[in-house]
C-alpha cells in the first residue's frame, strides 16, 4: 500500500469492502483488509466490539464462536486472550485485529467504514474510536461511522459534527421509510444503509431526493450491482470489491 487513498466524491459509487474482501479471505482479519485495499476498495468495513479491557476489536458477532476456534462473548476476554484465538480458515491462521492495529497499519492510505456494533453493551465506544483516530492522525474525511443505533450516531455527531454518518436500516423493515423518518435521519446522518433486498427504485429515488446517500448491504452479484447503480445508489457493501470495481470501471 503506497498511495494515499482519495477522499470520496459524492458523485461516485463507493466500493465498501464488507468485513474486508471477505469473499476471499477470513472476515475481519488483516489479510481480508489488505486484499480489499489491493482490490481498490474505497473503504474497508469494520464491525466493532469491545474486549474485557475496553479495547475496540474488529469482529462481527457478540461471540467468538463462529469466526474463531474459541467460545464465549468477546467482552469476557482481554485483548491478549482474544488474540490467542485463531480467526483464520482452513490452514490459514489469523488473529482478531484491534482497531488500533488497523489504524497503525493502514493510516490514511485507505478509508474506514466503521460500525459501532452494540453501543448499549459498550458505553464509551464512540469516544474511544475518536481517541484512536486522533492518536493515529486519521482524518475525519477518511472515516464513515455507521450504526443501527441512532443514539450511537447522535453521540458521534455531538462529539464530531463533521463526521460522515450512515444510519443502517434493519433487514426486516421491508417498506420504504416514511417522510418523517427520512427527515429525522437527515438531522444527524448523511445517508442510509438498507438491506439491498428491501430496496426498490422509488425507495432509492426518495432517499436521494433528501440528498441522503444510499449504501445497501450486502451485494455480491454483478447483475444486482448494475441494477442498484441504475437506481442511483451512491455506494454498496460487498464481499467482492473486485467485482464492483469491474462493474464500475470495465463497463
Ligand atoms: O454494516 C452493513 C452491514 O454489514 C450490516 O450488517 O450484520 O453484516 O454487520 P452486518
Ligand atoms: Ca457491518
Amino acid at each position: 500500500i503506497h498511495t494515499q487513498a482519495a477522499s470520496i466524491q459524492a458523485e461516485k459509487v463507493a466500493i465498501i469492502a464488507h468485513r474486508g474482501a471477505s469473499g476471499y479471505e477470513p472476515e475481519h482479519t488483516m489479510q481480508s483488509y489488505l486484499a480489499a485495499v489491493q482490490q481498490k476498495a474505497d473503504y474497508i468495513e469494520l464491525d466493532l466490539h469491545m474486549s474485557k479491557d475496553q479495547q475496540l476489536v474488529a469482529i462481527h458477532d457478540y461471540k467468538v464462536d463462529r469466526t474463531t476456534n474459541g467460545t464465549g462473548y468477546v467482552k469476557q476476554y482481554t485483548v491478549k486472550q482474544l488474540q490467542r484465538l485463531n480467526a483464520g480458515k482452513g490452514n490459514k491462521k489469523a488473529v482478531i485485529p484491534t482497531l488500533e492495529e488497523i489504524f497503525r497499519t493502514f493510516g490514511n492510505r485507505t478509508n474506514y467504514y466503521i460500525e459501532t456494533k452494540s453501543p448499549h453493551e459498550y458505553p464509551g465506544m464512540e469516544k474511544e474510536l475518536l481517541t484512536l483516530m486522533a492518536k493515529y492522525n486519521i482524518h475525519t474525511n477518511h472515516v464513515i461511522v455507521q450504526s443501527f443505533s441512532p443514539e450511537s450516531l447522535k453521540t458521534v455527531h455531538r462529539y464530531r459534527p463533521t463526521m460522515k454518518l450512515i444510519q443502517l436500516i434493519r433487514s426486516k423493515q421491508t417498506n420504504m421509510l416514511t417522510d418523517q423518518q427520512f427527515r429525522q435521519i437527515k438531522t444527524y446522518a448523511n445517508g442510509i444503509g438498507p438491506n439491498a433486498n428491501t430496496l426498490t427504485k422509488p425507495y432509492v429515488q426518495k432517499a436521494r431526493s433528501y440528498d441522503l446517500d444510499v449504501h445497501p448491504y450486502t451485494v455480491n452479484d454483478e447483475k444486482q450491482m448494475r441494477t442498484l447503480i441504475e437506481w442511483g445508489v451512491t455506494g454498496m457493501f460487498t464481499n467482492y470489491p473486485d467485482r464492483l470495481y469491474n462493474v464500475l470501471h470495465n463497463k
